[in-house]
């Protein structure tokens, strides 16, 4: 399925990549080709353990695939040396953690700051009022993430990934410590980063509210791609969304049944058997 196109600010081509425990492999990503379009927001969903960080480790240069390509903003990933990956990370990647991954011994400002006085570049002071002033992190610079909680580290390492202005923003689960109101704010920030910046955004979510602010829905399953919903491109967004719930469903069945594994879960949510989001409203 090649879906990359010369445009693309991202892609993987072919991606594998494997982990080895023990006497078994685990085939985390099973060979995605995937490209992201410059200036469009892409949420990646699909239940846990379908690959979802791996993916996006991959494409922001945070780890290397065990075969394939990966392509960011016209640079070849495959095969950079360390140093050089660790430019191309700098320079061309914004990563919102799943764990937000904030430096303990600076400031929320310093942490924010960092990524941009690192590469020797001038911080932005008008995008980082806006940037804290739409987060509502004001009173909050001078606190070292200790002093923080959860959704204010968050909306921090936010700040962080989008200040230096990179060619992508990568999000995982960046509403997934917030309480709803927390979390709308922050898609509708990462909305509007993408309308009036023209931010390329890669957000994973399993909230089907979250996938329905995005262009474009990816949906993972045992390391493969087994739904592309491009709303922008005149799919129904409703589809898009149901197919983030039936990923979500399948992930909770697996949970709550404590014997399927992610993966059996996984399986069921390209197919649409388990579950339904039909009573979810559009958000947007
Ligand atoms: N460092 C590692 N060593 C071994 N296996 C790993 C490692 N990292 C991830 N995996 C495995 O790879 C698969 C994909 O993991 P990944 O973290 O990408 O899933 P995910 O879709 O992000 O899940 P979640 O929604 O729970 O965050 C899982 O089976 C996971 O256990
Ligand atoms: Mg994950």
């Amino acid at each position: 399925m090649p879906a990359t196109k010369g445009e693309d600010i991202a892609a993987a081509a072919d991606l594998v990549k494997t982990y080895r425990q023990g006497e078994a492999q685990i085939r985390a990503l099973d060979g995605v080709s995937v490209g992201f379009a410059r200036g469009r927001f892409t949420a990646i969903a699909g239940p846990s353990g379908s690959g979802k960080s791996t993916l996006m480790h991959c494409l922001a240069g945070l780890d290397s695939a065990t075969s394939g390509q990966v392509t960011l903003d016209g640079t070849e990933l495959t095969g950079l040396s360390d140093r050089a990956l660790t430019r191309v990370r700098r320079d061309k990647v914004g990563f919102v953690f799943q764990s937000f991954n904030l430096l303990p011994q600076l400031t929320a400002l310093e942490n924010i700051a960092l990524p941009v006085t690192m590469s020797g570049r001038r911080l932005d002071h008008e995008l980082l009022d806006h940037l804290v002033g739409v987060l509502g992190i004001g009173d909050r610079l001078s606190h070292r993430p200790g002093e923080l909680s959860g959704g204010q580290q968050q909306r921090v390492a936010l700040a962080r990934a989008l200040v230096a202005r990179p060619a992508v923003v990568f999000a995982d689960e960046p509403t997934g410590n917030l309480d709803s109101r927390s979390g709308t704010e922050v898609l509708d920030f990462l909305r509007r980063s993408v309308r009036d910046l023209g931010q390329t955004v890669v957000m994973v979510t399993h909230d089907p509210r979250a996938a329905a602010y995005a262009d474009r829905v990816l949906v993972l399953a045992d390391g493969r791609v087994v739904d592309d919903v491009d709303v922008a491109a005149g799919a129904d967004v409703g589809r898009a969304l149901q197919t983030v719930g039936n990923a979500r469903t399948a992930t909770d069945v697996g949970t709550a049944a404590g014997v399927g594994t992610a993966a059996d879960a996984g399986t069921a949510a390209g197919t649409g058997t388990v579950g339904s989001a039909g009573s979810l409203g559009r958000t947007r």
